[in-house]
């Protein structure tokens, strides 16, 4: 089989998580979400964490640099040789640019972008009632997806919290940032011939079915079989 190297692209909120974490599980392949990444570095109080805070807690992108280094230092270590899935990243052009310089270096390339999307409404919906574990990450929704015990991880029963950047005046300049760029990157990929549009408005088993039988496509076509 043919390696899959994978992008999820969409606005905050739109599922990319959600649906990450089901592809990583189904996939086996690493998943590189960037936010984790760097809310991890935040946690850890790491270099790269100090750079990356005060960005973060505005809603602003952290600068190019700073994240396309992690990246390109996780495609090299030779974890995701069968392929990855990267949730977050890229999110500017400049990013998008050098994850295929990246990987021209390691003489392989994209499978193809997933872009999830749903309306400004929709996602504001979702970044505001969200609840994310304070341990590792797993999200629930109060309205959509309630864990069984308010405030308390199904998973591994830490605490749930709401993330600064969820925060109502911090959610309006995310997506005001996502607009100005990465939005960009829907026609960069479109270009390309990678963008697979995936309609993240429906319920989250709907969107991973839909997830599913693109993948299956976009593996046929990667084999050469269509
Ligand atoms: P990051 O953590 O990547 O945030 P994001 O892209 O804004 O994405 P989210 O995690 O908010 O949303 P999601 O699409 O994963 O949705 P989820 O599945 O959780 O980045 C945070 C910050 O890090 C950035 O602002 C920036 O500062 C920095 N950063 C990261 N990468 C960077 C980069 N490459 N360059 C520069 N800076 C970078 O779902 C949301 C909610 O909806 C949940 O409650 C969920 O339960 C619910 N839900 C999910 N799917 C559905 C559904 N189908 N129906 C109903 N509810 C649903």
């Amino acid at each position: 089989m043919t390696e899959l190297n994978l992008v999820l692209l969409g606005p905050p909120g739109s599922g990319k998580g959600t649906q990450g974490e089901r592809l990583q599980e189904e996939l086996r392949l690493p998943y590189y979400a960037t936010g984790d990444i760097l809310r991890a570095a935040v946690r850890d109080e790491t270099e790269l964490g100090k750079l990356a805070k005060e960005y973060m807690d505005r809603g602003n992108l952290v600068p190019d640099d700073v994240i396309v280094g992690a990246i390109a230092e996780r495609l090299s270590s030779g974890e995701a040789t069968d392929g990855f899935i990267l949730d977050g990243f890229p999110r500017t052009v400049p990013q998008a640019e050098a994850l295929a310089d990246k990987l021209s270096e390691l003489g392989r390339e994209l499978t193809g972008v997933l872009l999830i999307d749903a309306g400004d409404d929709e996602v504001t919906r979702r970044l505001g009632g969200r609840r994310t574990c304070v341990k590792n990450g797993h999200v629930f929704h109060v309205e959509f997806n309630p864990p069984q015990r308010e405030g308390v991880c199904d998973v591994d029963g830490s605490e749930l919290i709401v993330r600064d950047d969820d925060k109502p005046d911090v959610i309006g300049n995310r997506l005001e940032q996502y607009h100005a760029k990465t939005e960009p990157l829907i026609g960069f990929y479109d270009e390309r011939g990678l963008l697979r549009r995936i309609d993240g408005r429906a319920a989250p088993d709907e969107v991973s079915a839909e997830l599913r039988g693109t993948l299956e496509t976009l593996k046929l076509e990667a084999n050469g079989a269509i």
